[in-house]
């Protein structure tokens, strides 16, 4: 099930993470020997045809006009009338719908949980590509079957340089600087910014071109501010006391304005102190953080302060030595706080939610917040105490960990 051996070929984690990881990239040759693609170009058809798969095609040429993006769910006739070269099917987040790529983000796990995005599948047909073009994340794209030419380039790029009034943001024109063929199992790591192409092969020995990308999602200054503003306003909205008076702006002893329609240094002085002091406040505090790199809006999550959970009936089968694994939609990362006056540091994050926890508690909390597949040996060690008992039974009976077994027939 688990393959302990990192991904990137000779080149060890050690050295990935000081030279390549957000700086360079890197080719790995059979970064996954004899790798066979978990599903066909056939079966990807018929996912990008359900409601709960997020599918894209894009024709580059025999679409209303160059590079046009079409959004799924499609109809299965679709794929009688698609072109027989240059065009591709992307399919988002298969992670959580195809166990075997939520599977293959075990092999990432040198870089933190909370970075992963999805994981996505690229089918192209003979010549087709999604354009030269470049991403604001790292992705690994890792060659399921067939063969693609991948083509980059460290060159910077401006607005100008990409084709005007396209969904998809390709480039005008794109000269390689290196340029390789893979085979399946072969990986190419990008950095943000670089400019790739990845084209398929046209070759009739070839099997089908897949590709899958994992990408790794970095939060820009925009929805961060955007969330750490989101938690103040919650914080007025909740606060009604007598404390509320703190949060207006005060000017006791104002000093006589010669021109009151002046906006004085020390009036804008204070302001700026303000709104200093209060993300400063924030900032301290990971909650706004943790809540936010966890949210999943479009899944309902249910809250694990579960009344009477049925702790035996939950655990037993753990006890009997039947793993676990953690159900993809749950997103999970914990914090410890510095601060000394807490008797409860531990922040576990869930889905968006926030619960305190002590330190007895952080075997049981990094066990499930690290692994999809928690050691069975060592949660039941951690499961000495009690209060880690009833955790982990919540964490069952809402869904967040099912039995594998149970999870291989769903
Ligand atoms: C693809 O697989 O077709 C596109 C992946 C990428 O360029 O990031
Ligand atoms: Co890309």
């Amino acid at each position: 099930m688990l393959n302990p051996d990192h991904i990137l070929g000779s080149t060890s984690i050690a050295t990935f993470l000081s030279e390549h990881w957000q700086q360079k990239p890197l080719l790995i040759r059979a970064a996954i020997v004899d790798y066979v693609c978990p599903i066909s170009a056939d079966e990807m058809a018929g996912l990008a045809c359900e409601e709960e798969v997020e599918s894209r095609i894009i024709l580059e040429q025999d679409g209303d006009h160059p590079w046009q993006c079409l959004h799924g769910p499609f109809e299965e006739i679709m794929f009688e009338e698609v072109p027989s070269t240059h065009w591709t099917l992307l399919l988002q987040s298969l992670n959580l719908h195809i166990h075997d790529f939520a599977e293959l983000l075990e092999r990432f796990r040198f870089i933190p949980n909370w970075r992963v995005d999805d994981v996505m599948l690229s089918y192209a047909a003979p010549g087709g590509s999604v354009g030269p073009h470049t991403d604001n994340y790292d992705v690994f794209l890792l060659q399921a079957s067939g063969k693609r030419r991948w083509g980059i380039s460290n060159k910077p790029v401006t607005d100008d340089d990409f084709i005007p009034d396209l969904e998809l943001k390709v480039l005008k024109s794109f000269e390689p600087e290196q340029s390789w063929v893979l085979e399946a199992g072969d990986m190419l790591y990008l950095p943000p910014g670089v400019i790739h192409h990845g084209v398929a092969v046209d070759d009739a020995e070839s099997e089908d071109c897949i590709t899958i990308s994992i990408g790794f999602r970095a939060p820009n200054v925009s929805q961060l501010s955007s969330a750490l503003l989101d938690d103040i306003l919650e914080q007025d909205t909740q606060s009604r006391g007598s404390d509320q008076a703190d949060r207006f702006y005060q000017d006791a002893n104002l000093a006589l304005q010669e021109n009151p329609g002046e906006i004085s240094h020390a009036a804008l002085a204070k302001i700026k102190d303000m709104v200093q002091q209060e993300l400063n406040n924030k900032l301290q505090d990971s909650d706004w953080f943790g809540k936010f790199i966890t949210n999943t809006p479009e899944i309902v999550t249910p809250d694990i302060d579960v009344p009477d959970v049925d702790v035996g009936q939950c655990l037993d089968a753990l006890k009997d030595g039947q793993p676990l694994v953690r159900n993809e939609a749950s997103k999970l990362a914990y914090f410890i706080s510095e601060q000394s006056d807490q008797n409860q540091p531990i922040h576990f994050f869930y889905n968006g939610r926030v619960a305190h926890y002590p330190m007895s508690m952080l075997p049981i909390i990094q066990l499930v917040c690290n692994h999809r597949y928690p050691p069975v040996d060592e949660l039941n060690k951690a499961l000495h105490d009690k209060d880690a008992q009833t955790f982990l039974a919540a964490l069952i009976d809402v869904e967040y960990f099912l039995y594998l077994d149970d999870e291989d027939d769903t």
